[in-house]
């Protein structure tokens, strides 16, 4: 929420970066504070025993949470169904040919984003009813308004694969490894992103990878502020931002636990987005996640 009003400040790229920066800091500030007296207040009045109250308690300590069999079987079985029907509506010579597709705003609204084997569709709640419904859904809104104080989530659905993944729309003859994220924090302030797992994320097939508590860290402080630095057109010089540089990365290896977050069909991940955080790469098979742009 603070990231969307601070976003709309347009003067604030015409103010000195000196004066910019302190400003920043005091909005990060604000934004810890209130975040931090919300996560007591509702977890106070929530039962001990609740799944949001376990799922609030696990990002406030370690910046992830894994919400266990958010849907049953049989629902995030209807859920995959809904999603891969969504491949059958692409333009698929279009798609199929290029390796790189940068939002790609087809007739029926949807908008497609491709990297190699991996495929975004989004927009898939102003789609059709099944995902507005979905998106609707009353824990997610609850968890986010909690914890960002907004909700309404944009609904993505992401399909990577090895090459094996049998569709016109998708099909290349080149099998092999997809590309591994580079390491990074996404956001300057406690913003949500979440998966839902439509199959089981195991080690081989690209589960993301968080540092653990690394979003409470004093040494990534800077680049909360860079986030912002950068997003209103500052200079950062060496320092690093959203992406971050060998140092940062050593030092996370050597402070903060590396979690590969592997989880069932079903479950939920919901991932702060000032935890340093990458994409493992895709050894072989393929994932198939349903993303709440919170
Ligand atoms: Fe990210």
């Amino acid at each position: 929420m603070i990231d969307k009003i601070v976003n709309r400040m347009g003067f604030l790229r015409k103010l000195p970066k000196s004066l910019a920066k302190p400003l920043f800091n005091i909005f990060i500030f604000i934004d810890e504070v209130f975040w931090k007296l919300r996560m007591k207040f509702f977890m106070f009045f929530l039962s001990r025993g609740s799944s949001i109250s376990s799922v609030l308690s696990q990002l406030e300590n370690n910046g992830y949470a894994v919400f266990n069999q958010y849907y049953d079987e049989d629902q995030i079985d209807q859920i995959k169904r809904e999603c891969t029907k969504l491949l059958d509506v692409l333009p698929e010579k279009e798609i199929r040919s290029k390796e790189k597709i940068d939002n790609l705003i087809l007739e029926n609204g949807l908008v497609i984003e491709k990297l190699k084997e991996s495929i975004k569709i989004k927009k898939l709640d102003k789609f059709n009813n099944f995902f507005k419904n979905i998106a609707k859904n009353s824990k997610i809104k609850i968890i986010s308004k909690v914890y960002q104080l907004t909700s309404g989530p944009l609904l993505v659905y992401n399909l990577v694969h090895d090459g094996a993944y049998k569709h016109p729309a998708t099909f290349t003859s080149r099998g092999g490894k997809m590309i591994a994220g580079q390491p990074h924090i996404d956001m300057s302030t406690h913003s949500l992103r979440c998966a839902l797992a439509l199959d089981d994320i195991h080690e081989d097939n690209g589960p993301t990878v968080v540092f653990k508590k690394s979003m409470n860290m004093k040494r990534f402080k800077k680049n909360h502020t860079n986030i912002f630095l950068e997003t209103f057109g500052f200079k950062i010089g060496d320092e690093s931002g959203h992406n971050l540089d060998n140092k940062d990365i050593d030092y996370l290896e050597n402070n903060s636990e590396k979690v590969k977050v592997v989880c069932k069909k079903g479950d939920l991940i919901l991932i702060d987005l000032k935890t340093a955080h990458y994409q493992s790469i895709l050894n072989k098979g393929q994932r198939h996640i349903l993303w709440y742009y919170c």
